[in-house]
């Protein structure tokens, strides 16, 4: 029987140690106590990510269930930019001509947010980052600015561990050759992107850590995308066959993306682990077509992003840290 096995990393809500960031009870001028609406500008970098897409319906459905407890009427604008900053630049002028109480931004360059935190900060609207994390000293410009994230490293390691545990539970499914080296390929996201880099040093370093022995044959970049990352995996078939052994995915979506290939090929026995438990990602794990996934807890994640921009734009700050980090967890399927 396959039974969906939970463990939560041990470190919840591990935020920045450096900053407890209280902000100053003097920026309540701008601050929208007792207004009767709050309408949030929530900028996305692209609308067909299926991890934005999924923290995306999070944060519509508790918009709702806020507006119904508060009697607050909510008005979410959620604009996409399409992978473009500039149409990001052009959408947040909109927010702000359009009088909005706060902003939420998933920016597309995340180290070319100055502009939008400069109109930001003319016009008075508190900012919350998500996702795309900005340079620390773009965060350190404003006090009305918060970045909601998950720790990358974090992710990495819980990653590894599946596949740690994987080996020394079936070691015989890791390694099907029998030659004593788990033989892997490695699909990374975006380059530009903290959790890639950070992802793909911290799972192959835990993997080997805990003692399972690795050779990388090829990696490629699948820019967070399933069909990318479909393709590169059809071309490492075609080159490595059934001596590829594990495909490590810096997330769901191209792991998906990869077993799409596979099916493709005919090939099984090859074992897959993701990062996100996306919908489909969690799907494939259920399955068993995946050996693992990290979850950041989306419903923790929306639930933070919306409480911040709503207590920013009420209060005129927040008692919150200026990092939030939301909690993760291991999600596997386990054959008992
Ligand atoms: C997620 C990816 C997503 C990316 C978008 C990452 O944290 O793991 O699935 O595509 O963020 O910025």
């Amino acid at each position: 029987m396959r039974e969906f096995c939970i463990r939560w990393s041990k470190r919840f809500f591990i935020c920045s140690a450096a900053v407890l960031f209280l902000f100053c009870a003097g920026c309540g001028s701008a601050a929208n106590r007792g207004k009767s609406t709050v309408r949030i500008g929530v900028g996305l970098y692209r609308s067909d990510d299926t991890f934005i897409n999924n923290l995306r319906r999070e944060l519509e459905q508790y918009a709702k269930e806020y507006e119904q407890e508060s009697g607050t009427k909510i008005v979410l604008d959620i604009q996409a930019a399409k992978g473009n900053q500039s149409v990001q630049n052009r959408q947040v002028d909109r927010f702000v001509s359009l009088d909005c109480d706060v902003l939420c931004v998933n920016p597309v360059d995340r180290m070319a947010v100055s502009s939008i935190i400069d109109k930001a900060m003319a016009a008075d609207i508190p900012l919350v980052f998500f996702n795309r994390q900005p340079s620390t000293e773009d965060m350190n410009r404003w006090d009305r600015l918060c970045y909601v994230g998950v720790d990358a490293k974090e992710t990495a390691v819980l990653q590894g561990q599946i596949v740690a545990d994987h080996y020394r539970e079936h070691p015989e499914q890791l390694d099907p050759n029998g030659d004593g080296v788990v033989s892997y390929v490695l699909l990374e996201g975006e380059t530009s992107h903290q959790d890639s880099l950070i992802r793909t040093e911290w799972s192959v370093k835990t993997i080997l850590d805990k003692g399972v022995p690795l050779e990388r044959l090829t990696g490629g970049i699948g820019n967070w995308e399933r069909s990318q990352a479909s393709a590169l995996m059809e071309q490492w078939l075609g080159q490595y066959g059934k001596k590829i052994e594990l495909v490590l995915s810096n997330n769901d979506d191209m792991a998906l993306g990869a077993l799409d290939a596979m099916e493709r090929a005919g090939i099984t026995g090859i074992c897959v682990v993701g990062i996100d438990a996306t919908d489909p990602g969690l799907a494939a794990v259920r399955e068993g077509k995946m050996i693992g996934t990290v979850s950041a807890d989306k419903a923790g994640y929306a639930k933070t992003i919306f409480d911040t921009a709503v207590e920013l734009s009420e209060k005129g700050s927040t008692a919150k840290e200026k990092y939030y980090w939301c909690r993760q967890e291991i999600l596997t399927g386990v054959e008992n």
